[in-house]
């Protein structure tokens, strides 16, 4: 016998029930935010929007390429062990540090020139991480200064990336800037005693600020609106270096030195009395040596692959530092964390957060402060359900649990 359905008249109410009245967005660009499901699918649409030398300038890493991808899939490879029949109805993805609660265990990682990737820069960001109570770091490659940001977002819980310059003075003048203006901690780059080789900036004749040739032409006909915005807001340039008579290969002459050394960590203990977080540490004996001199924080990173491109990938040495020196200070961690999932992945291998980069510009290049905070919404959205899915109710729980590199 076959069966059959069967039929009544239609039922108007029930269809006029699941009828989507909303209207579609008119805006491209805030229409593909509003899609996206991925850090991805941001990426694709920053690429629309940017002139690809910036797009390049933000994706790119260093020499062949090979540490970043690397990196990514070293993170990849981490499997998440699981606990069941553990009550997960509310899970609290919240972490304290320096005695502040953040309601996700990532920081805002300084990256330099801003507002090349969009007109609205540093305030931007800043303003997503405070509505979302994060921490942001601003760059000292910034095109904001200290004193800018701290107006702009007086609400932020904010951080100083600082290079070591080769004139104390010059490094001592921007720390009181930061000071002043309200900055909690300052970050110390280490892994810059020469800048990194970038192929694509070479290739494509990144220049800041950006030169006019004849290609520009055509650059500007592609993407009009970014090139628009150059145009009609505040001259581009490094905030902390304004009224400087310098050429850009000068000035990163002067902000790396490569003589920096464990004297310098000294000198900025006398010079700074906040908490002190080194970043660019690559190796667990480095991070003994930071550890015995009292510093409060270190961050694991090969700066995005973007300085030595043939690094450790900063996870697969995570677990062993901070089984070395987790006790006496905080281990951050970054490279290629592009969603909640492996964001998780660290924190179970017991970082106490992850700085992100390129995550976040991807999402400024595509849609200023709202691509941002679409970011957020996305690492929030993956991290939670994996901390359910795994059992885990705090980041306590979530370490506990742990997790398997799988590359060892
Ligand atoms: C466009 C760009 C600019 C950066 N500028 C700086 C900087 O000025 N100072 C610094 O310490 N790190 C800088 N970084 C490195 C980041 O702080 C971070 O280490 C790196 O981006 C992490 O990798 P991810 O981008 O894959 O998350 C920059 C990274 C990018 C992508």
């Amino acid at each position: 016998m076959v069966i059959k359905s069967k039929r009544n008249f239609p039922n108007l109410p029930y269809f006029y029930s699941l009828i989507d009245w909303k209207l579609p967005t008119l805006s491209r660009r805030k229409s593909a935010t509003l899609k996206a499901q991925t850090i991805d699918d941001l990426a694709r649409a920053a690429k629309k929007r940017v002139p690809k030398v910036v797009f390049d300038y933000v994706e790119g890493s260093a020499l062949d390429e090979i540490g970043y991808s690397r990196s990514q899939r070293a993170i990849r490879s981490v499997q998440f062990n699981t606990r069941i029949l553990r009550d997960v109805s509310y899970v609290d993805p919240s972490e304290i540090i320096f005695g502040k609660k953040v309601d996700l265990p990532i920081v805002f990682g300084p990256t330099g020139y801003t507002r090349l990737m969009h007109h609205v820069g540093e305030p931007a960001v800043a303003s997503a991480a405070s509505h979302n109570n994060l921490i942001y770091s601003l760059s000292t490659m910034g095109t904001v200064s200290p004193l800018e940001l701290a107006e702009a977002v007086p609400d932020c819980r904010r951080w100083f990336q600082l290079y070591v310059m080769k004139n104390r003075e010059d490094s001592a003048a921007i720390i009181k800037q930061a000071r002043d203006s309200g900055f909690e901690a300052l970050i110390l780059t280490v892994d810059t005693p020469v800048g990194g080789i970038r192929l694509r900036d070479l290739r494509n004749g990144l220049t800041v600020p950006p030169r006019i040739r004849i290609s520009t032409v055509f650059a500007i006909a592609r993407k009009p609106i970014w090139w628009l915005n150059l145009f009609t807001t505040k001259k581009l340039e490094f905030a902390a270096f304004r009224g400087w008579t310098k050429s850009l290969l000068e000035l990163a002459g002067t902000i790396y030195s490569p003589a920096i050394s464990f004297d310098d960590i000294n000198w900025l203990q006398s010079a700074w009395d906040g908490p002190i977080i080194v970043k660019g540490v690559q190796s667990v004996a480095d991070a003994k040596m930071l550890a015995d001199m009292g510093v409060q924080g270190i961050v694991l990173s090969s700066h995005g692959s973007r300085q030595l491109d043939r690094g450790v990938p900063p996870i697969e040495i995570l677990q062993d530092v901070v089984k070395a020196v987790g006790q006496k200070m905080d281990v951050f961690i970054d490279g290629s964390f592009m969603s909640g999932q492996d964001v998780y992945a660290a924190i179970a291998l017991g970082a106490k957060a992850v700085f992100i980069g390129r995550a976040y510009l991807y999402g400024v290049m595509a849609d200023g402060e709202r691509g941002v905070e679409k970011v957020i919404e996305l690492m929030r959205r993956d991290f939670i359900n994996t901390m359910a899915l795994t059992g885990n109710r705090n980041l306590a729980e979530v370490r506990q649990t742990g997790a398997i590199l799988g590359t060892k």
